[in-house]
């Protein structure tokens, strides 16, 4: 069908765009590790989601009993509980969006990149799944270490001869809903109306907020900005420790995780000017995979952003972020390469 958007300039005058918008049929979309911590409330918040027409629920243990918990619910998908890897083909086949929250998750005193040998080969053994049974689907992947998870996956699609560097995506929104979250606060704005690029990777300093792109705009002070940048950067450590052994970050994981498929559903269905900030394949540095803005099509990446003008702290911050970023790649490349 034919869409048309509005928009209003600075002037006042409204103009009319059209668009077409395919979101008839409906999509289908899996969640691999979808009895977990962040598997359960993002199996929700997708039931939740009008544009989904078919919900593949995945897991080594427990789905049947999640699956039939939201299956309950009266919205419009279609819900299945998909158990072992037996079962791993049928629940990817015909995915339009596989969402990759299975792994290991943090205990206090871990970094990221402590989950890398456990969850590697996770990782590694989805994504072949995902090349034989639905190798034009976006993956969304939630896996840690990102910084790492992200690369083996392109390297399993390179291998299975499916790659395609529109269609991978680590996961980044979770540092733009907490540095949005902590901005709102230190700078007194409403968090609603709220916006802040958060480029880099997915693990301590390679986190990088653009904190001097932050709008609505705040007088804040050096000390806030560096503060602001901090707790971004450590925000999941936060989580980790206040759950004192318990696990990480898995309700506001889950939001920012339905959030980001719900933009990648709504490129998809052809909706313009949809942009998120994503860990993705990348010419904007150096480095082969950087989290920066990226514009959300019917093929999935359709133009990934430029930085913008960056202050002197987050220039220094970039240059400080290269090596353990580009570090962490060449491992998760080296590993899908050796094994
Ligand atoms: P969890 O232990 O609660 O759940 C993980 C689930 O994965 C479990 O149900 C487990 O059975 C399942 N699983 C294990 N191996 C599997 C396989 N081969 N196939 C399918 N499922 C499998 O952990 P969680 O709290 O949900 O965290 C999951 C991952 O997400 C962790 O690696 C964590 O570090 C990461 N994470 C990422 C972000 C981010 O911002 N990208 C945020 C939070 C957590
Ligand atoms: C997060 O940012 O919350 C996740 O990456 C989980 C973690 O280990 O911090």
């Amino acid at each position: 069908s034919v869409h048309s958007a509005i928009t209003r300039s600075s002037g006042g005058q409204v103009s009319r765009r059209a668009y077409s918008v395919d979101s008839g049929s409906g999509r289908k979309v899996a969640v691999l590790g979808a009895a977990g911590g962040i598997g359960q409330p993002l199996a929700l918040l997708m039931k939740l989601n009008p544009l989904v027409s078919h919900l593949s629920l995945y897991d080594i243990a427990g789905t049947p009993g999640v699956a039939a918990d939201v299956g309950h619910i009266n919205t419009r998908s279609e819900v299945k509980g998909y158990m072992g890897d037996e079962n791993l083909g049928a629940a990817l086949e015909g995915c339009d969006v596989v969402i990759i929250p299975a792994g290991v998750p943090r205990k206090p005193g871990m970094t990221r990149d402590d989950l890398f040998n456990i969850n590697a080969g996770i990782v590694k053994s989805l994504c072949t799944a995902i090349a034989k049974y639905c190798p034009n689907a976006l993956v969304n992947m939630i896996s840690n270490p990102v910084n790492s998870t992200v690369p083996i996956a392109a390297e399993v699609f390179k291998k299975a001869g499916t790659y395609d560097e529109k269609r991978l995506f680590g996961v980044t929104t979770l540092d733009v809903v907490r540095a949005k979250t902590f901005y709102a606060g230190k700078a007194n704005v409403p968090v609603a109306e709220v916006n802040v690029p958060v480029v880099g990777g997915h693990a301590g300093i390679t986190i990088l907020p653009l904190f001097s792109q932050a709008t609505p705009k705040a007088n804040l002070s050096d000390e806030d900005i560096i503060a602001l940048t901090k707790r971004t950067q450590d925000g999941g450590t936060e989580v980790v420790e206040a759950k004192a052994g318990k696990g990480s970050a898995t309700l506001s994981m889950a939001y920012a995780g339905a959030l980001f498929a719900d933009a990648c559903l709504k490129g998809l269905n052809g909706v313009p000017d949809v942009v998120e900030c994503s860990y993705v394949q990348s010419n904007v540095t150096e480095l082969p995979f950087f989290a920066s803005k990226v514009r959300l099509g019917k093929n999935g990446v359709e133009e990934v952003l430029g930085l913008g003008p960056l202050s002197g702290f987050e220039k220094d911050g970039l240059e400080k972020l290269k090596p353990e970023l580009a570090a962490s790649i060449e491992k998760g490349i080296k590993f899908a390469n050796q094994s």
